[in-house]
């Protein structure tokens, strides 16, 4: 049996990017069906990054998406890129008169999700898109499979692909040119979270010379630790002390507070951008559009970005008939999307150790890292881009 269902926006991926475009769209007076093959408690328990750009949280609480961002989140006024024995503060307020805020992105979906079933979003989990039909004529339609395995048909006027790394509707948009723009990188993270209070006041970027790892914090009682890993490293291979000798030395001058670890992961690097953003009648956001390696914490964050950008574009196609800003669609988001590229592969080259790295490429990068934090241009081009550069009004 197939059921078809007819709506404005198709959206598939209930992650931020498609959740926050729901939200947005609705207050437009646009509907919109939003599916995702996960199901609620999968989304809202997945691990993921922790830091959101000032730009993220004024969307979010501007729009009611999330206001327990400011309750429970915290802000962070700084980190510390810490090498060669001294760590040195980056100061952003003082530099570009900005924060970020610490709230990790599970707790941001919790709200999300809470906030459009109280709206009353058709948001379908355990819906599986499987293809496109249409997405070059006016009625683009998602052909999906329910949680009970029917058949269901999106007919929609336009469809959104915000369906993450391994995304469907990428196919559809990108065609031919599936592969689009790809690095990948010789390191991983080796992640844990612990039960124990914070260790550092701020976050921790170190660059040992065994590798790097970041001090990040959760709560006042849980607390998030990475170290520079093989890619192919087994999270389980590692006991508990030999995890905190790893961090430990990697951190010199902190002595960090150790505590029982609960959850550990390994999270490969990969830097990607999908050829074509647009089809027709059909858009990429999010991971599905790009993947950045999280030294930068630009993952979600460029996520809303993108969205805030669509958000214009649709309202004016789909209440006003103007093609204007969703023909330019692709090229503003690009920009945004290689800049943050920029500085996710830059963090990371400049505080990763790579394998085979010779004594030169050893102390050219402590030239770097020192040019960084010497000098102000240094700092405030770091704090820019780490707080996020400004959305469009
Ligand atoms: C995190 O807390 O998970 C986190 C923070 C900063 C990053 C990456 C991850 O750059």
């Amino acid at each position: 049996m197939t059921t078809t269902v007819r709506t404005r926006v198709a959206i598939v991926g209930a992650g931020p990017a498609g959740l926050l475009l729901s939200h947005l769209l609705a207050d437009a007076g646009i509907d919109s069906v939003v599916i995702d093959q996960r199901s609620r408690a999968e989304i809202e328990s997945t691990i993921r990054a922790g830091i959101l750009e000032q730009g993220t949280v004024d969307v979010l609480t501007r729009t009611g998406a999330s206001t327990r961002v400011l309750t429970d989140g915290s802000r962070h006024d700084g980190i510390e890129l810490r090498f060669d024995g001294h760590g040195h503060r980056i100061d952003f307020p003082g530099l570009v008169g900005r924060s970020v805020w610490l709230y990790p992105q599970h707790e941001a979906l919790k709200d999300l999700i809470a906030a459009r079933i109280a709206a009353g979003q058709d948001l379908r989990f355990g819906t599986t898109a499987v293809g496109m039909e249409g997405i070059d004529g006016d009625r683009p339609t998602v052909i999906a499979t329910t949680a009970e395995e029917e058949d269901l048909r999106i007919e929609a006027e336009f469809v959104v692909g915000a369906d993450g790394s391994r995304s469907v509707v990428r196919g559809a948009v990108s065609g031919a040119s599936a592969g689009g723009y790809f690095r990948e990188y010789p390191f991983a993270w080796f992640g844990i979270l612990c039960e124990a209070p914070p260790s550092a006041h701020e976050l921790i970027y170190s660059n040992a010379p065994d590798g790097f790892a970041l001090i990040s914090q959760r709560s006042a009682t849980v607390q998030r630790m990475y170290f520079q890993c093989e890619p192919d490293a087994d999270p389980n291979a590692l006991s508990e002390a030999q995890i905190w000798d790893t961090l430990q030395a990697r951190v010199p001058g902190t002595a960090l507070t150790e505590g029982p670890i609960f959850q550990r992961d390994v999270l490969r690097f990969r830097s990607f951008v999908a050829r074509e953003l647009r089809r027709g009648r059909a858009v990429l956001v999010g991971d599905a559009a790009h993947t950045v390696p999280p030294t930068g914490a630009k993952g979600m964050n460029l996520a809303v970005a993108d969205v805030v950008l669509l958000d214009r574009a649709l309202r004016a196609l789909l209440l006003d008939g103007d093609e204007r800003l969703i023909d330019g669609f692709a090229e503003s988001a690009s920009h945004r999307i290689w800049k943050a590229q920029h500085f996710s592969w830059w963090m990371t080259s400049m505080l990763h150790v790579a394998p085979g790295a010779t004594d030169f490429d050893r102390r050219r990068q402590l030239g770097e890292l020192r040019s960084v934090v010497e000098s102000d241009a240094g700092r405030t081009f770091l704090a820019e881009a780490y707080t996020g550069w400004p959305l469009p009004e």
